[in-house]
């Protein structure tokens, strides 16, 4: 009797599935499926500030466009709430200057043949060109990825050990173009030179006396190859933000 009560509760939940469906399988449109879009009737007061000359719909619509339609893309329509893009890449500066270096752990997510992968690696920022290196083993799966696809996105986040992210989030999400470096490559050492140099300002005095710098520059030249990020989209994402009436997302844009 158990048995057949538990058989007709599957068959219920299975046969429900089959029936809905995901709200993703509606057919894609231009611009993507109507439910993605919201429906500008009443704002909340916590809508971010826009530009007084602005309609709802001037955000909020279905164009037909690509990823543009996407609501972070919409707020460089409005200047009001809107960082200048010096003041956008200070800020980016600062929250990933780590401990001065410039090196941070990140999110890459890389794509081959459709099918998506996230890996965590430490990347150095230059704070000129906002290019980002890292140097990692061969034969990783994500390494793969980018030789087939050298479209990546990056994702910083600072944990908090409050865990008060509603209020107080701060993350950088960067999207652009990954290429690979190996040994012998231009500009593979200064890449290698410089993803030492942060590496060894975190190794401990012990691990420091075991290896010199030689042996471990020979290490990285032989056994890894360099990740170099050139950003063309940055969205960084501060509570401080929030906190002055500004847009919570700030979008830096490379020339
Ligand atoms: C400059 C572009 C822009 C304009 C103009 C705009 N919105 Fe939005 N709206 C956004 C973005 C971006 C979000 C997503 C908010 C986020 O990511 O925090 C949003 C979110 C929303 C949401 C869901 C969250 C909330 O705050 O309620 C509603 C509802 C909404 N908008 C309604 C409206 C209405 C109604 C108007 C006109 C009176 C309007 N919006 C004008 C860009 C805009």
């Amino acid at each position: 009797m158990k048995h057949t009560i538990a058989a007709l509760a599957t068959a219920a939940v299975v046969m429900a599935g089959a029936g809905m469906g995901w709200a993703q399988a509606a057919d894609w449109k231009d611009g993507g499926p109507a439910y993605i879009y919201v429906n500008p009737v009443k704002k909340s007061p916590f809508h971010m500030p826009y530009d007084d000359t602005l309609k709802c719909i001037d955000c909020h619509k279905w164009n037909g466009a690509d990823a543009y339609t996407a609501a972070t893309m919409t707020l460089i329509k409005s200047a009001k709430g809107r960082l200048s893009q010096q003041e956008i890449k200070k800020a980016i500066l600062e929250t990933l200057k780590g401990t001065g270096d410039y090196r941070e752990m990140y999110v890459m997510a890389t794509s081959f043949k459709d099918e998506p992968l996230a890996s965590c690696l430490e990347f150095i920022l230059d704070p000129e060109t906002l290019t980002l290196v890292a140097s990692s083993e061969k034969q990783t799966e994500k390494l793969f990825h980018i030789a087939a696809n050298g479209r990546a996105s990056l994702v910083y986040v600072k944990h908090r050990d409050d865990m008060k992210y509603f209020m107080n989030p701060i993350g950088v999400q960067i999207s652009g173009k990954a290429v690979q470096l190996k040994y012998g490559d231009p500009g593979f050492d200064q890449a290698a030179e410089l993803c030492l140099q942060t590496a060894i300002n975190h190794m401990p005095e012990e691990m420091q006396k075991k290896m010199s710098r030689e042996v471990m520059l020979a290490g990285i030249q032989k056994n890894q190859l360099i990740t170099k990020v050139i950003p063309e989209r940055i969205v960084i994402t501060s509570g401080d933000f929030i906190k002055r009436g500004l847009h919570r997302k700030q979008i830096w844009m490379a020339q």
